[in-house]
């Protein structure tokens, strides 16, 4: 089953910023870029290091173990050495908190 998990406070998320949040027992990053929120599991698929110790650039975070690039919204992966995409998760505003669907 599937269902929304409240992660987060858009005021918690600066403009350009990537933090990470516990939902459910996993770590979820959430991207906030333009006005707009997107919500990726954590850890880079190539040797699961934190994406949010990356730098975001619009929607491409980088890596900031080997550089490996993805884009936040898709989970595609721009750059090596990574070669599988990122998770995503599907993202919910209600008034000022930021849901995201967790799948068991
Ligand atoms: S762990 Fe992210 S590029 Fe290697």
């Amino acid at each position: 089953m599937a269902e929304f998990v409240k992660v987060a406070k858009t005021s918690d998320i600066l403009p350009g910023e990537i933090k990470p949040f516990d939902a459910d027992g996993e770590t979820i990053a959430i991207c906030h870029i333009n006005g707009k929120y997107y919500a990726i599991k954590d850890e880079c698929s190539h040797m699961e290091y934190p994406l949010s110790d990356g730098s975001l650039e619009g929607e491409i975070i980088t890596c900031s173990w080997h550089g490996a690039k993805f884009n936040v919204r898709t989970g595609d992966v721009l750059s090596m050495p990574a070669v599988v995409p990122i998770e995503t998760y599907q993202l919910r505003i209600e008034g000022e908190n930021i849901y995201v669907l967790i799948r068991d």
